[in-house]
């Protein structure tokens, strides 16, 4: 129970990584306040979870309207905020060439624009609480990816924002730092997930010789926004199985 009394806000959190997130700081007896686009879908994550510590806040994560609103709610609701966990992301792959307006518009909104938002009206109340946010970037955010030049611009900046933002946060005891995780199995890699030659190549380069799952991702993600990390800002920690320990090598022996 590392966050009983807490209050936390999830972005994302009707599926895949954020939702396991959203669970486990609840189960560790957080308020939560859970956020995507859709009522619904975040209706389904609540029903798990308890009424009197749950709240839900539909909006795009993207749109500076909606961030101010999850923050304002949240406090609101429970009378302050001490994590911040900017986990909704969205991501395009393909050569920058042939990518439309709304491509680049989708990625960096949600991505860049609305962490920045929501970094932005959660730091009053983090310095308040001294508190901390939790970004989950990629392993696409500290090196490139071959096919996706609009994602690794957006998850870089969340890398190196994560960075800014904990030094200049450090004097009032705030905390920020980021998982960088590799592959893993959520609504967003679906469809690549069918691809079984291209998983296995992935798989080649994974020292642990797997894919994440969604748990996988949110134990780191609570240490570092629990007290056991109390010393730790400006991280951005590769979740990733092994991958960044190759410098990007195949794995010989596994591929033999
Ligand atoms: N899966 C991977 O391999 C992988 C690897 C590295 C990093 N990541 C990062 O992990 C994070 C979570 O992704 P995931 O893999 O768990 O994907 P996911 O299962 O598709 O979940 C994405 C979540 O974001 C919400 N969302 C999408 N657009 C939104 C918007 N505009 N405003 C508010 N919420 C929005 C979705 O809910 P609604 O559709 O209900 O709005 C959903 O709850 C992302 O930042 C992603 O870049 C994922």
């Amino acid at each position: 129970m590392r966050f009983r009394g807490k209050t936390v806000i999830v972005t994302g959190s009707s599926s895949g990584i954020g939702e396991e997130i959203a669970r486990r700081f609840a189960e560790e007896g957080a308020n939560v306040t859970l956020n995507s686009r859709s009522r619904e879908r975040l209706e389904r994550v609540a029903a798990n979870l308890e009424d009197d510590r749950t709240l839900i806040v539909e909006g795009d994560a993207g749109e500076r309207e909606s961030c101010d609103r999850i923050v304002a709610e949240t406090v609101n609701r429970f009378g302050a905020l001490d994590i911040l966990i900017n986990n909704a992301g969205a991501a395009v792959a393909g050569p920058l060439e042939d990518a439309s307006d709304e491509d680049i518009d989708k990625v960096i909104s949600l991505n860049v624009r609305g962490v920045l938002y929501l970094c932005r009206a959660a730091i009053p109340h983090l310095k308040k609480s001294g508190g901390s946010i939790v970004n989950i970037s990629s392993v696409s955010g500290s090196g490139g990816d071959w096919t996706m030049p609009i994602y690794n611009a957006s998850k870089g900046a969340v890398t190196n924002l994560t960075r800014s933002l904990a030094l200049g946060l450090g004097k009032d005891g705030v905390r920020v730092n980021a998982v960088l995780p590799s592959l893993t199995r959520t609504e967003l890699s679906a469809d690549l997930m069918e691809q079984e030659e291209l998983v296995d190549k992935f798989k080649a380069r994974i020292a642990l010789g797997r894919v994440a799952e969604p748990d996988d991702i949110a134990g780191p993600v609570l240490f570092l926004a629990s007290d056991e990390a109390k010393f730790v800002t400006g991280v951005n920690l590769p979740v990733d199985g092994g991958v960044s320990a190759s410098n990007g090598q195949p794995n010989l022996q596994r591929a033999e």
